[in-house]
């Protein structure tokens, strides 16, 4: 389908979804986003935390260049022999100590399965790939509702892991909540809970943060055997749509994981998105530049939201979290109507939205939509 062609199909499928009354309540959980809505209809999207920069510009020519080897496979090109290696020295560990997957969303689903056989310990609400993939094998998953802070509410969470766990997955900072565990006692909890079962925590949007908050969990690794890390590219580097991501732990625990599901889960990578991993990791100026931006964009997003009386929590990520107060109807569905992708949930203290943080002036476009809904 020509490019033109295309944008118009995909603006009457959506303007037809739309006139067909479709609820779209389905787009409420955390994934199953249908693919056709965004930019090419001109709707603001601010549904799925994407980064709205865009890739490095050395991610991209990297890509070009590596453009003409498509027709090779990972293992024939040279660049990429060592790639576990560059990565790995990129987070100080070594490569025995890394599993890439193509997306984190991927290494999630896989850890799933892995630790299928006893009691997931999680939070509520919190990123649904893992706990979903989980419940739909028919995993025990103990959800711990988040503190009145919307942060998880880590003693609870202790009491919660019993003989039977085998796995505790922790997401900071937090998704859809936007909140932090401190790192001093983000640690404290992995040494304590670890003591009982593997602890996973999923670091997706660690590089919005600001030390000493960034202190990764990947230092835990070495002594540890039963603390992951999980990490993506999607986030800080803008690369959503190319789907890399990595899970790191002790050799002792990695060498299961890739003795189970995770046997050939680097190989499938596209050569293009590894390309553009190695080349983003040397790009620290770019992820700069995307980090301030959004902290720029959202400062104006939060004065605005408080001053129209919402109350989003404490956001240290590229997205937020606030309460719906009395809205009767289907928010995130009578907000596309009004051109602005997003999304809202029922929980048990009511409604809430959570919103991406895009550009300045797709944050200014939120904000009028916002001043509309009563
Ligand atoms: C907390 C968290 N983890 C993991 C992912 C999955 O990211 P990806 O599959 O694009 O690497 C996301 C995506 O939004 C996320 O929010």
């Amino acid at each position: 389908m020509q490019a033109v062609n295309r944008r118009n199909w995909l603006r009457q499928t959506s303007i037809a979804a739309l006139g067909l009354g479709l609820s779209m309540r389905s787009l409420a959980g955390e994934e199953y986003l249908p693919k056709h809505f965004g930019i090419e209809n001109n709707l603001v999207n601010l549904g799925s935390n994407e980064n709205p920069y865009g890739i490095s510009p050395k991610a991209r020519e990297a890509i070009m260049e590596m453009m003409s080897q498509t027709n090779r496979y990972q293992f024939n090109i040279g660049s990429l022999s060592d790639f576990k290696k560059q990565l790995a020295t990129h987070y100080n560990v070594t490569p025995d100590q890394v599993l890439v997957t193509a997306g984190s969303g991927e290494g999630l689903n896989l850890l799933a399965r892995h630790f299928s056989n006893g009691r997931l310990v999680t939070a509520n609400p919190t990123f649904g790939i893992l706990p979903n993939t989980a419940k739909k094998i028919g995993t025990e998953v103990y959800e711990v509702p988040l503190d009145n802070f919307r942060a998880h509410d880590l003693s609870a969470m202790l009491s919660a892991i019993n003989s039977n766990t085998k796995l505790i997955y922790v997401c900071n900072p937090a998704n859809p909540s936007s909140t932090i565990i401190p790192a001093a006692k983000m640690k404290s909890f992995c040494i304590e809970a670890s003591k009982k079962a593997v602890v996973l925590i999923d670091e997706a949007y660690i590089d919005f943060l600001d030390a000493p908050d960034n202190e990764s969990m990947i230092g835990l690794i070495e002594k540890n055997p039963n603390v992951l890390v999980i990490r993506t590219f999607s986030k800080i580097h803008a690369m959503a749509g190319l789907r890399i991501g990595f899970i790191v732990g002790h050799p002792t625990i990695i060498k299961q994981l890739e003795q189970n599901y995770f046997g050939s889960s680097q190989f499938c990578c596209s050569v293009l998105s590894m390309t553009a991993a190695l080349a983003s990791l040397k790009d620290a100026a770019h992820a700069k530049a995307s980090k301030e931006k959004n902290a720029v964009a959202r400062q104006y997003t939060v004065d605005e939201l408080n001053g129209l009386g919402y109350s989003p929590a404490k956001s240290y990520t590229n997205f937020l979290f606030f309460p719906l107060k009395n809205y009767s109807g289907d928010f995130s569905s009578d907000m596309l109507k009004k051109g602005v992708i997003l999304r809202s949930n029922n929980y048990a203290d009511g409604k809430w939205c959570r919103v991406s943080i895009g550009t300045q002036d797709e944050m200014k476009q939120f904000i009028q939509v916002m001043k509309t809904m009563a």
